[in-house]
């Protein structure tokens, strides 16, 4: 059983409302429509982008203790999803959860940097919009083959679960400004797409919830 949890960008709180340990939530902007405390022992909210709120507190100092998951769903931007697994890799333990959203695209233009529903091709899915934060797969694969990472089948876009945390690791941080300009250059193409699920295994939520790989839950 988890007994701390982080979401960064929360929006109307719908999946923070579902979780039942002391939690802390940050997005810049707000939209909840009901409560979200429900039976959390404690729920510290902070109205600021996640870089403000890495910048600004300690994260162990609010929960009282490493965290034990992490829902990482803000701006979905690469360089962005980079800088918060970082910051949230250093507040957690070795056999901590970190999960990321959206990181499975269904098509190559919702990855788009900027999210232009009018200018896309196919309309049934002009609202949903990933960015670029696919990047963080091959990212994270290259430079930090340490972690245990597992794609799972979400819907609509995916999760991606890293285990086998380092919180001591300094590898991305020293590998950075190198890191994005790597990746600043490639998009995501109709071609390049299919290449991309062909290098990857996909898990079913399915088999992960029955109890896949027990990493993936497992305590410190
Ligand atoms: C997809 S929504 C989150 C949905 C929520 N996690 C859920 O499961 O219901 C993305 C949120 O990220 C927030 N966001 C945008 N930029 C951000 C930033 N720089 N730092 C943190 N959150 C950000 C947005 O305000 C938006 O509410």
């Amino acid at each position: 059983m988890a007994r701390t949890y982080m979401e960064i960008g929360v929006r109307d709180g719908s999946t923070l409302a579902m979780i039942d340990c002391a939690a802390i939530g940050v997005d810049p902007h707000f939209q909840f429509n009901s409560n979200p405390i429900g039976t959390k022992p404690s729920l510290f909210l902070y109205q600021k982008t996640s870089d403000q709120f890495f910048r600004d507190h300690d994260v162990r100092a609010i929960s009282g203790d490493t965290l034990d998951v992490v829902f990482l769903d803000g701006l979905h931007q690469f360089e962005y999803l980079l800088r918060d697994f970082m910051n949230s890799e250093k507040n957690c333990h070795r056999h901590s959860l970190i999960m990321l959203d959206d990181c499975l695209p269904v098509n190559a233009e919702m990855t788009e940097r900027r999210h232009n529903a009018s200018q896309r091709r196919d309309q049934n899915y002009a609202g949903w919009w990933t960015g670029d934060v696919w990047k963080i797969i091959p990212i994270l694969k290259k430079y930090r083959k340490d972690l245990h990472i597992t794609l799972v089948d979400t819907s609509p876009t995916g999760t991606v679960c890293i285990t086998n945390l380092n919180p001591s690791s300094t590898v991305l941080e020293d590998n950075y400004y190198k890191i994005i300009q790597e990746f600043r250059g490639i998009s995501m193409t109709d071609e390049s797409i299919e290449k991309f699920y062909q290098e990857h295994d996909i898990v079913s939520s399915q088999a992960v919830m029955s109890g896949f790989d027990a990493s993936l839950t497992a305590g410190p």
